[in-house]
């Protein structure tokens, strides 16, 4: 048996004050970088254990004024996790969703920090200093539909956008959250199934609905199944475009793939362009394995024609793409995305053997105008997952700014925040913040500027 250092889960919760820092904090980030991650809390049946229905674990350092002043690691509280950990009970029944112990998305929405799981959990809010405060009503909107893992936020309305699922439901709902949280929309899409949808895209004019062909098996679920949904190889895979303005979703049928993650998406005259990872035909959510790992591509809509051109943009193994907040929406130039050697090594099996090169040690930072790449390569043994871009706060261009990451030092057996100056993508880390503890390689989370 072997654990994943890069992977594992940890065991304890730390709070640790003024870490070391290597080079020098730009004094103007003030914030707090959080990412979670499933972070299983004991596990009595490895064999039947998934490492993504796993306990959600926050991971945190906040900066200010070119120090860090704490790094802090909580599990999401849910009862069931209240009760493990031996401490009383909430008793709260969310209004909408289950109460989950969510590990998916961390973010931060009408002054409240939310964690986020797909598929019918109940949003779990957590205070400044990452302590869990409950479940959370934002977002609830009938039968089991929350606020789901992937959201886009309008930087010009402050409107939050996503598209959930329930699990067993044949529809998906997209809900539009004003800049305060309070819920302004709602809309139905008939799906013709119950299908896994992971996230969206915005324009200025439309959602962009994903619809995979990855469905709900209801004698997966019976037989217990963590991850009851499997690939269909009748169903169609299509991209919709749902008008902001109202009116139904007019679908467009792309080559079968699974929809991973949106970079961004813009309307281009009467055209709309979605750049996005693909997963290839047949992709095995249960187990996150595939022949072929998560590639960039251009869908570029032409609702006049009904066709959809289809250009790989990237095909190096690459996933969690991020764009400067500040362009969701609107056309972007730059793409921040990790470098997968096999995508998740993770499905970690947490006994058995861990398939070999997951997480890579680079990022990539993709000019999309130009057509080029820039890869920033970290020790060789090192892991890195998803970054984020925080813009400077006089930045004159998209990419004048910063870029975060936890890196995993496998020679200190510990993780660095490291931050890197986006215009000068390949040289030396800006800083290092050394934490002092692992952070296994997660999902996905946000900087969240004081
Ligand atoms: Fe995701």
């Amino acid at each position: 048996m072997r654990l994943d250092p890069a992977l594992a889960p940890v065991t304890e919760e730390v709070t640790a004050f003024d870490l070391p820092v290597t080079g020098r904090l730009p004094a103007e980030l003030r914030g707090r970088y959080l990412r979670i991650g499933p972070n299983a809390l004991g596990v009595e049946d490895a064999a039947a254990h998934h490492w993504m229905r796993s306990e959600g674990m926050v991971h945190g350092v906040r900066l200010r004024d070119g120090r860090a002043e704490w790094y802090r690691n909580r599990w999401v509280r849910s009862d069931e996790v209240r009760r493990r950990l031996g401490e009383p009970e909430l008793g709260i029944r969310p209004r909408v969703g289950a109460d989950f112990s969510c590990n998916t998305h961390v973010i931060g929405h009408g002054g409240r920090v939310l964690t986020l799981t797909e598929g019918g959990a109940a949003p779990q809010e957590l205070s400044y200093e990452l302590d869990s405060i409950g479940p959370c009503s934002l977002g609830a909107s009938g039968p089991g539909f929350t606020i789901p893992a992937h959201t886009k936020g309008d930087p010009r309305t402050g409107e939050l956008h996503g598209v959930s699922y329930v699990v067993g439901l044949d529809h998906v709902r997209h809900t539009v959250l004003d800049a305060a949280g309070e819920l302004t929309h709602v809309q139905d899409v008939e799906m013709g199934g119950s299908v896994m949808v992971h996230d969206l895209a915005l324009t200025e004019r439309y959602v962009v609905v994903y619809d995979s062909p990855i469905t709900f098996r209801p004698e997966a679920q019976r037989a217990g199944a963590a991850v009851p949904f499997a690939w269909d190889d009748r169903r169609p895979t299509r991209v919709g475009l749902l008008p902001r303005a109202g009116g139904g979703v007019r679908w467009f049928e792309v080559s079968p793939c699974f929809a991973s993650h949106t970079l961004n998406a813009y309307d281009d005259g009467p055209r709309v362009v979605v750049e996005l990872v693909t997963f290839p035909e047949r992709f095995d959510i249960g187990r996150l394995t595939a022949d072929r790992y998560g590639a960039l591509v251009r869908w570029t809509v032409d609702p006049a024609a009904g066709t959809v051109r289809e250009e790989g943009l990237d095909d190096h193994p690459q996933d969690f793409p991020r764009v400067s907040d500040s362009v969701v929406s609107r056309r972007h130039r730059y793409g921040y995305l990790a470098a997968t050697a096999a995508m998740f090594r993770a499905y970690v099996p947490l006994d058995g053997p861990v398939p070999d090169g997951a997480f890579d040690n680079a990022l990539i930072k993709h000019d999309l105008a130009r057509g080029s790449r820039e890869i920033h390569r970290f020790a060789s043994d090192a892991a890195v997952g998803e970054a984020v871009f925080v813009p400077a706060e006089s930045a004159t261009a998209e990419d004048d700014g910063y870029v975060l990451a936890y890196v995993h030092d496998p020679d200190r057996g510990a993780a660095d925040l490291v931050v890197l100056a986006a215009q000068d993508f390949t040289a030396e880390p800006l800083a290092r913040v050394h934490l002092p503890r692992r952070i296994p390689l997660g999902l996905h989370g946000s900087w969240l500027p004081d």
